[in-house]
């Protein structure tokens, strides 16, 4: 097989590491495209070392701009190279530009899309991220989701379970095979040459809507202002730099003895800082799942999140950029033991690190059984027919598709939305399904 990956940012370098590595390691053909969105070394090239990732076959060096010309840009370099090189799927992953120029690109071109980390959903739409998230999902053939809940919002959108797998998070794949590695490897806790261990609060931040905005910025550096019981570590994301300089904000906070502001860290030092760190506070995506995972609590800097099971499981608190939350709950963690236990063995939802494999043995199966195609559908009134029933009888969901020729949509079971899986006991639930007998 013949498979091309996408990617042009820090977190989908990382996280389509673990599958680049699958792909290699069962000797498929890899074709990687680089859309250039990000290009400092310490944005990319650093990671492609770390991670010992070949390097791209293509590199459309898109680079900064706005939304519509980076996505178009995007897309003329991403169409010329589908053109000539005719992968037999294509794997994006996430959320970003690349996620959406990609997606649609192939999908235009009939070449089957895989996307990783499908599913998700802020349900707020003045993120660019959810637009590029469903536009992506749109435009996907399968859909590689992390958790049941993400399987579950493809389904309430009538995405098929046929071609949903819940394959876990692939962050955490990237996560165990280096960590390994990056304690033997990284001198990052004795470079900082901090007064204390035990107090470090690694932050991070680079979403538009609390960068860009004055205000919002203000509050999350005046609450970081005040925590003096903690040394904060700062790997500053380029954009962040630009708009703290721009509202004139950086120079007094850089200066102040507590906060320690750094270039963006390489991957393995920035995994040895994170897992010793008592507290993540930040706004990343991938860095919510990351925290969960090396059990350290998280304080996310936004009123919602794509990744609502990190809060559920009880590792993750929103604290948006109100300045005596995210202070009361920081000082919480330091102080109160019992909550601080609690946040740090909140259960990981994203599964054990085995994500790249299912996600490869998937493709392989799809593609020996013919299915990595685009076609019309033989039957489509099927899909305006969809039925509701309880359950009496002892079936699974794959005995009662087969039995009674049918496509199980979603289960409700014990008043809950239950994505339906094959071995799914569907005995005493309600069952919204496809009747294939119309035709
Ligand atoms: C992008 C993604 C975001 C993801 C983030 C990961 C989109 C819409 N946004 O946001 O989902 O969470 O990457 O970090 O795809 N810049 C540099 N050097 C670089 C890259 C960027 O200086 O190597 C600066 C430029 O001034 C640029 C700004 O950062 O304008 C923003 O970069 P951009 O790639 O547009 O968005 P991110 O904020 O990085
Ligand atoms: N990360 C890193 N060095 C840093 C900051 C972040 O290696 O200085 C990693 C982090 O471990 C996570 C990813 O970058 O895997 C998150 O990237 P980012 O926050 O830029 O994007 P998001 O996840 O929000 O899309």
């Amino acid at each position: 097989m013949k498979i091309c990956v996408i990617l042009g940012t820090r977190p989908e370098i990382i996280k389509m590491a673990p599958v680049i590595d699958e792909i290699n390691r069962r000797s498929h053909e890899l074709l990687l495209i680089h859309t250039g969105q990000h290009y400092d070394k310490e944005m990319s090239d650093n990671f492609f070392l770390d991670l010992e990732l070949p390097k791209p076959n293509y590199n459309i060096h898109v680079g900064s701009g706005s939304h519509g010309k980076q996505t178009a840009l995007m897309m003329d370099g991403i169409e010329d190279v589908l053109i000539s090189e005719k992968p037999d799927i294509v794997l994006v992953q996430g959320d970003t530009n690349a996620v959406l120029a990609g997606a649609l690109v192939a999908q235009k071109l009939h070449i089957p899309v895989g996307h990783v980390e499908a599913g998700l959903r802020s349900f707020d739409v003045s993120m660019p991220e959810e637009i590029n998230r469903m536009g992506a999902d749109c435009c996907s053939h399968l859909y590689f989701v992390p958790t049941e809940e993400s399987a579950i919002n493809l389904a309430l959108e009538g995405y098929l379970p046929k071609d949903i797998f819940i394959t876990g998070n692939s962050v955490v794949d990237t996560c165990f095979r280096n960590l390994k590695i990056a304690e033997n490897s990284s001198t990052i806790i004795d470079d900082l040459n901090l007064d204390n261990l035990n107090n470090i609060i690694t932050f991070t931040m680079h979403r538009a809507e609390n960068v860009d905005d004055k205000q919002r910025l203000q509050s999350i550096i005046g609450a970081l202002m005040e925590l003096k019981d903690f040394n904060i570590i700062f790997p500053i994301h380029p954009r962040t730099k630009k708009t703290l300089e721009n509202f004139g904000l950086y120079k007094k906070f850089e200066s102040l003895p507590h906060i320690h502001i750094t270039k963006p860290i390489g991957y393995l030092d920035f995994l040895v800082l994170i897992s010793k760190s008592i507290i993540i506070l930040t706004d990343s995506g991938g860095l919510q799942e990351e925290a969960i995972t090396l059990n350290v609590p998280a304080l996310t800097l936004r009123y919602n999140t794509e990744r609502p099971e990190t809060v559920t499981a009880g590792g993750n608190i929103l604290v948006g950029s109100d300045k005596d939350y995210i202070l009361e709950t920081a000082n919480k963690i330091l102080n109160n033991e019992e909550f601080y236990n609690n946040m740090k063995n909140a259960k990981n939802p994203y599964g054990d690190g085995n994500s790249a494999v299912q996600i490869l043995d998937i493709i392989e199966q799809s593609y020996n059984n013919g299915d990595l195609s685009i076609s019309s559908p033989d039957n489509i009134m099927t899909r305006f027919n969809v039925k509701m029933h309880n359950i009496d009888e002892d079936i699974t969901v794959s005995d009662f598709e087969k039995k009674y020729n049918t496509t199980v949509r979603l289960v409700y079971k014990d008043d809950k939305m239950v994505f339906p899986v094959e071995d799914l006991n569907i005995k005493d639930s309600t069952v919204l399904y496809n009747d294939y007998s119309i035709k």
